[in-house]
């Protein structure tokens, strides 16, 4: 290994020469090129290099994101976002109309804009992604959490720092200017220059985005544990991990551990890079900014995959990018649950027997991943529990991204049981102009569910009987009234998960509904969300949330939206349907990127006139984090068994 000081001094002397030797000299991509971390400061000299262009805002802007928004089906309700979630209000056409006509001189700062404002719309559905400016997280060698310590919540840089910062390894920990080890657990007393919640509060509202609740925004500002695919893994939280390099420093006040004195420490972010391969400006923006093969939609009916007859149908899903688990970085395995799994542990859910073999957990890091997985993997960890004798069950949502539709509502009827019938919410789509014309041209085509999310045969009426193909759900349409606008909408229908589930489903349910609770931080985006809403709203489930700010609330529900379109599929759902050239139909991006919207809405069970997004939901029970639970999943189920089971 090369020793850094070293060479820093001798390149010091004759860094003027081979700088203006250089072809690429003042080039500010080329000093980043081939660097796993980076000053931010040179990163965002690099991402400002590009100077703002009018073609480009008027695709992406006008042409793209304006369009698609037509199809998002919580547009009226930010008028006036009800309680408790009044601060995602902001009329979206206003704020698109300002970011159309407002003066930008890199094209970065007309995307920081815009990727702003939809990012705080709070909704992880509903988001723009320009791959151009999302290729760094910015890394604070400080996350912080909030503990109860002596009986008092306070907020301190994670005690687990020594150990966990290492694992990012050398070429992370070389470029930290400062002695950090010695802030492990230290209290924080400011963040600049607030009171510590306050700061983390500010995070919450303008940096955090996907979930509605402010509470739940505030947890995930937070550092905490979480299952990244199949591994343990400890995010670092919005304070610590943001996306972009718009931070070089922050400085807290804090007293670090055994010590009295209150000190001021500036600790540096280091920009970690996430993006394409890249040696210069002009490959930076042809690696990480122009459209790609995959960035726009396709024609289905041109498909391979139609071709050779493989065709299956397609999933819904409803999940959240995370794009700070990137960089996902280990739990130090010493914090790692000790005890051995039961069922498959390869997926995304983890399986436990707690000591006294009472109590089952199941850590569900998402829905995502291996659909029929999923499914057995459930089936053998409740059929190990049986096995074992244990009677309670504990179910891990911390951190659980959502992922397949049908997986939450798979759960749900398999502890459920079949005996409570259709195991999901009623849904709609937004019925404006352009979705009406595709389902009428679907049906004109004789396409199916093997082409497209429209086409009714991926829905049942609200009698369990699928809908026919050609049945056209959007005619006559359902005007709904939302903040006093009408906005057509489809008529209601049930999905049909159903016809998904590939293993026996149990009659009963296999654990006393009383004997199951939910434990998680609220960051549960989703198919999380719906599937923890169900529980709660059909079966009275325990709740309990973690975390949080001392007397402020928090949901158990982070985002809970109900199935979400990614431009792609949108824009094939649109190609499909021969409608690309209609007037009413976004462009394709000339940029890559990204730009979600919520699809569908899925209505309360218990008010069927609202969407469970806009229902507050609270837990039965809330705990603030200790030393011993915030990193340390099985401690924390260990805690839960003796306080949620009497
Ligand atoms: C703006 O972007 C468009 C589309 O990529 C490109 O054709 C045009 O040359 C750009 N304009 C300038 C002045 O660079
Ligand atoms: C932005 O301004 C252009 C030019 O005036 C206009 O054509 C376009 O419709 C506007 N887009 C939005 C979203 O306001
Ligand atoms: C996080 O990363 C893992 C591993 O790459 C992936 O399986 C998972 O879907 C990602 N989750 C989110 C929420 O982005
Ligand atoms: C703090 O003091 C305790 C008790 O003397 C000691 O065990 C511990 O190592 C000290 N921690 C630090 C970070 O100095
Ligand atoms: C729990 O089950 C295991 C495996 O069957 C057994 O070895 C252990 O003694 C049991 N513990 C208790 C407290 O019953
Ligand atoms: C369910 O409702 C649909 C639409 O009203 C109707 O066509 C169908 O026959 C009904 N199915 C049953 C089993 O009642």
């Amino acid at each position: 290994m090369f020793r850094p000081i070293v060479l820093s001094s001798a390149l010091a002397v004759f860094a003027p020469l081979c700088f203006a030797a250089k072809p690429s000299a003042g080039d500010p991509c080329a000093v980043i090129a081939g660097k796993a971390f980076v000053q931010p400061s040179d990163a965002l000299a690099c991402l400002k290099s590009f100077p703002f262009n009018e073609t480009l805002r008027q695709n992406v802007l006008s042409h793209n994101i304006a369009r698609v928004f037509d199809f998002f089906t919580f547009e009226d309700y930010y008028l006036q976002s009800p309680p408790p979630f009044q601060e995602s209000t902001v009329n979206i056409r206003a704020s698109l109309a300002k970011i159309n006509t407002t003066k930008y001189t890199t094209d970065y700062d007309f995307n920081v804009d815009l990727y702003d404002f939809i990012t705080r719309l709070n909704d992880g559905h509903t988001r723009w992604f320009p791959d151009c400016y999302t290729s760094f997280q910015n890394l604070l060698p400080a996350p912080i959490v909030s503990l109860e310590v002596n009986g008092v919540q306070g907020v301190y840089i994670v005690p687990d720092l020594v150990d966990f910062i290492p694992l990012l390894g050398t070429d992370f920990t070389d470029l930290i200017t400062i002695d950090w080890q010695r802030l492990a657990g230290a209290k924080v007393v400011s963040i600049e220059g607030q009171d510590p919640y306050a700061y983390v509060d500010f995070i919450a509202k303008t940096v955090s985005g996907n979930y509605l609740d402010h509470g739940v925004r505030v947890n995930s500002v937070f550092s905490s544990y979480r299952l990244s695919g199949s591994d343990y893994s400890q995010r670092f939280g919005d304070l610590a991990g943001p996306t972009g390099v718009a931070q070089n420093s922050l400085t807290f006040k804090l007293v670090t551990v055994n010590s009295t004195k209150v000190e001021t420490v500036t600790v540096p972010y280091i920009a970690s890079y996430l993006g394409a391969a890249f040696t210069d400006k002009a490959s930076y923006w042809a690696n990480n900014c122009v459209a790609t093969d995959g960035t726009n939609g396709i024609d289905f009916k041109g498909s391979a995959a139609l071709q050779s007859n493989t065709l299956k149908r397609k999933q819904p899903k409803g999940n959240i990018i995370d794009k700070s688990n990137s960089s996902a970085v280990g739990l130090p395995p010493q914090f790692e649950p000790t005890l051995p799994t039961v069922g498959g542990d390869e997926g995304v859910m983890k399986s436990y027997i707690l000591p006294g073999n009472q109590t089952g957990v199941m850590f569900i890091g998402s829905f995502e991943g291996d659909f029929e997985g999923f499914q057995t993997d459930t089936a053998s960890a409740i059929a190990a529990f049986k096995d074992a004798g244990v009677t309670r069950l504990i179910i891990d949502l911390t951190n659980n991204g959502g992922g397949f539709v049908c997986l939450g509502q798979f759960l749900h009827q398999y502890l459920a049981g079949t005996r409570i019938g259709y195991p999901g919410f009623q849904s709609t789509a937004r019925g404006n102009a352009l979705a009406r014309k595709i389902v009428a041209s679907d049906i004109e085509l004789g396409l199916d569910d093997t082409f497209s999310f429209y086409t009714a045969d991926n829905w049942a009426f609200l009698n369990g009987t699928q809908m026919p193909a050609d049945y056209n759900y959007m005619t006559p349409d359902v005007p709904v009234v939302i903040n006093g606008k009408a906005d057509a909408t489809s008529q209601r229908f049930h999905d049909t998960c159903e016809l998904e589930f590939e293993v026996p489903m149990p009659d009963t349910p296999p654990f006393d509904l009383q004997n199951v609770a939910i434990v998680s931080n609220g960051n549960c985006a989703s198919t999380c969300a719906m599937f923890s809403t169900l529980m709660n709203e059909r079966e009275k489930t325990k709740i309990a949330v973690f975390g949080g700010k001392p007397f402020e609330n928090v949901e158990f529900k982070g985002m809970a939206g109900n199935q979400v379109l990614e431009w792609f599929d949108i824009d094939s759902e649109i190609k499909t349907a021969n409608l690309k050239d209609d007037p009413l139909a976004p462009a394709d991006l000339l940029v890559s990127g990204d730009f979600r919207h919520n699809w569908r809405t899925a209505w309360s069970f218990f008010n069927e006139n609202e969407p469970i997004a806009y229902v507050s939901e609270l837990p039965k029970f809330r705990f603030p984090y200790t030393l011993e639970t915030y990193n340390n999943p099985q401690n924390l189920w260990v805690f839960a068994e003796e306080k949620l089971f009497v």
